[in-house]
């Protein structure tokens, strides 16, 4: 039977795409939502959504001890999704995992580059110490894991061509940092959680890194202006 899965940060960017991968592939899908969450005209879709899928809602909150161990006693696997911000919260996670002690995996929020093997710059290097920091935690408790590194989402950065702070192609001018040769991986958020749905119930993915990093996906910045200028810049 397929593992029960709950998911801390299931209404946010990516955690969206790995709640509806979860529904969709017959696992009892729970997502532990703040009450503001349910009623915020914002999260609308997304929570309709959710409930056309027949997720199960646990009202909560990341702050609230006694609300997470109960909402992690109900279930196999915790998926973390949040955000940046609370990065460095997912310690109450962790404790609240410990306590309940029916955990057979844990997914950290990381859903990025692998953070015990890049070398980064600020900003991305204070959240990579947050994730390794969290790893470290984890691995203390002695907690089974999986970390998913999913590479660069491609939906976030591919339509603004890398632009930071664009919503949409540049048309006259591209910022190319360095010489555009140093290719990177850039995966659909529909495939990161296939694939990460996929290693819930795989003993391959214990206590292992999931690698997300089709060939076809790995591209320069050179790359991408080239493609993009073929489909849509010659005939504007
Ligand atoms: N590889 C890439 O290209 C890439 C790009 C972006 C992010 N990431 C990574 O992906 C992961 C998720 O980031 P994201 O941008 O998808 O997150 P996000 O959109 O900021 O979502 C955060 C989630 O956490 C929930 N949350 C916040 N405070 C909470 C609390 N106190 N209690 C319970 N839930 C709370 C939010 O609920 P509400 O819905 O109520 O706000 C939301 O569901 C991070 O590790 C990030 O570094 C990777």
């Amino acid at each position: 039977m397929a593992s029960k899965i709950l998911f801390v940060g299931g209404t946010g960017y990516i955690g969206k795409f790995i709640v509806e991968a979860s529904a969709k592939a017959g696992h009892p899908t729970f997502v532990l939502v703040r009450e503001s969450t349910l009623s915020n005209p914002a999260k609308s879709d997304v929570i309709d959504n959710f409930k056309n899928l027949g997720v199960n809602f646990l009202i909560g909150d990341l702050f609230d001890h006694e609300s997470l161990v109960k909402a992690i006693k109900q279930v196999d696997v915790v998926i973390s999704t949040v955000g940046h911000a609370q990065l460095v919260e997912q310690d109450k996670i962790i404790a609240a995992i410990k306590e309940a002690g029916n955990v057979k995996r844990f997914f950290p929020s990381e859903f990025g580059n692998d953070v015990d093997r890049t070398n980064a710059v600020e900003p991305a290097k204070s959240a990579f110490a947050t994730k390794a920091s969290i790893r470290r935690a984890i691995e203390a408790e002695g907690i089974p894991y999986t970390y998913v590194s999913s590479n660069f989402f491609s939906g976030y950065f591919l339509p603004s061509l890398n632009q930071p702070g664009a919503a949409a192609p540049p048309r006259d001018k591209v910022v190319i940092l360095g010489n555009g040769n140093l290719k990177a991986v850039f995966n659909k958020e529909d495939d990161i959680a296939t694939y990460t749905i996929k290693a819930v119930d795989d003993p391959r993915a214990l206590k292992k890194i999931l690698y997300i990093r089709p060939p076809a996906n790995t591209i320069s910045f050179n790359d991408t202006c080239v493609l993009v200028g073929e489909e849509d810049w010659e005939n504007p």
